[in-house]
């Protein structure tokens, strides 16, 4: 290191402070770090049935325009969701994954010291984002029976916040709000508190317990933030688009700013278009991860751990003792699930609804709890 001055002061401090993503472990880092082959990947909430045949005939075909820059604008998937949702192209906005998004919008938002209510357990992104830009970030935790804690969070409300901001269905707990409960919520959040809904897991509710989002926040006093992805029910992970519905045009337009213009590739915006247009197929893929989760919680139940409830294509358990320690564990056996690192988490693990085949060899592969 002669002659080469530490990089340490150049980092700010924000940054510094902030861990490591607790990302997915990609299959080929998988083969080389353990030397097997990957079993049942469920650490990532992907989709086993993959995206429409129509997306992967899309890319196929754009493959061959790639020296082109892409439309900045993202206008023709804009206006196909725009449609969809009845709203307008100028209030869609889309980005290089959801993730991309949540960090535009504490870009456009955010000032230092400002403050950001979540929930805890919650999406790392939804609070390291914020503490990128230097904001404070109270998190309030699900009640122990994993109700939604609504008088906390109108209490933790009662103080001006910038931005309230949740996953509903919740990553990594499973469970969604009610509608009557995020009526409530919003009647006690301050008209200049901006409320950005993250619905990433929405395709996955059960028809009973889903709302319209957007028309209850149609009538809502604050401005607002829908966010969704093409990455989980549409099965795109791979190719990184999300976007987000505001309750302003002059709220795409700030955020149009602190995206990346070109972070939407070619192919992930024709990809997208045509997965969104394919109904038959994101059914086949709720229908996969409703009757699995089914099939799986009793089994985990009857392994005898303690399960979230879940409207999602995943599940949060408690593993009974380190959660690192048994992700590891399964590691070697070629399953992949999640050991969440969020206090006081520690000890729950979050594993998606794979197919069949991968949540049968996930369920062989676990002990039953404390042997
Ligand atoms: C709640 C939630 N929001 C946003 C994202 C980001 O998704 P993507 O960037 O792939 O669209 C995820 C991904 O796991 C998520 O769970």
């Amino acid at each position: 290191m002669d002659g080469i001055a530490s990089t340490a002061p150049l980092i700010r401090d924000e940054i510094a402070a902030l861990p490591d993503y607790n990302a997915g472990l990609a299959l080929d880092r998988f083969r080389a770090i353990y030397g097997l082959e990957c079993r049942a990947k469920l650490d990532s909430n992907e989709n086993p049935l993959g995206p429409s045949p129509d997306a992967i005939a899309a890319i196929r075909e754009a493959a061959a325009s790639v020296a082109r820059y892409p439309d900045a604008a993202n206008m023709a998937l804009r206006t196909a969701i725009a449609e969809a949702t009845g709203t307008t192209a100028e209030t869609v906005i889309i980005g290089n994954g959801s993730e991309d998004l949540i960090g535009a919008i504490f870009r456009a938002v955010l000032r230092p010291g400002d403050r950001v209510v979540t929930l805890c357990p919650s999406f790392g992104l939804h609070e390291f984002g914020a503490l990128a830009c230097g904001a404070m970030v109270e998190k309030t935790p699900f009640r122990a029976d994993w109700s939604f804690p609504l008088d906390e969070l109108k209490n933790a409300l009662s103080v001006p916040a910038r931005l309230l901001i949740f996953s509903s269905p919740s990553n990594p707990a499973g469970p969604a709000v009610s509608e009557v409960e995020f009526r409530a919520l919003l009647s006690a959040t301050p008209a200049e508190t901006l409320v950005v809904f993250d619905e990433a897991y929405l395709e996955y509710v059960e028809d009973a317990a889903r709302f319209d989002a957007l028309r209850v926040l149609a009538d809502a006093a604050q401005p607002w933030i829908v966010l969704r992805t093409f990455s989980k029910a549409y099965g795109l992970a791979g190719v990184r688009v999300g976007y987000g519905l505001a309750s302003a045009a002059a709220l795409v337009r700030a955020m149009m700013k602190t995206r990346n213009p070109f972070g939407v590739n070619a192919l992930a915006g024709v990809a997208a278009l045509a997965a969104f247009a394919d109904r038959a197929h994101l059914r086949k893929v709720t229908d996969l991860a409703r009757s699995e989760r089914v099939r799986v919680a009793a089994a985990l139940a009857a392994k005898g751990y303690s399960v979230a409830p879940s409207q999602t294509n995943f599940f949060f358990f408690d593993t009974g003792g380190p959660a690192a320690h048994v992700a590891e564990a399964l590691r070697h056996k070629g399953i992949l699930i999640k050991a969440w690192q969020e206090d006081p988490y520690c000890n729950w693990a979050r594993v998606t609804m794979g197919s069949q085949g991968e949540n049968d060899a996930f369920l062989d592969a676990l002990p039953v709890r404390g042997t």
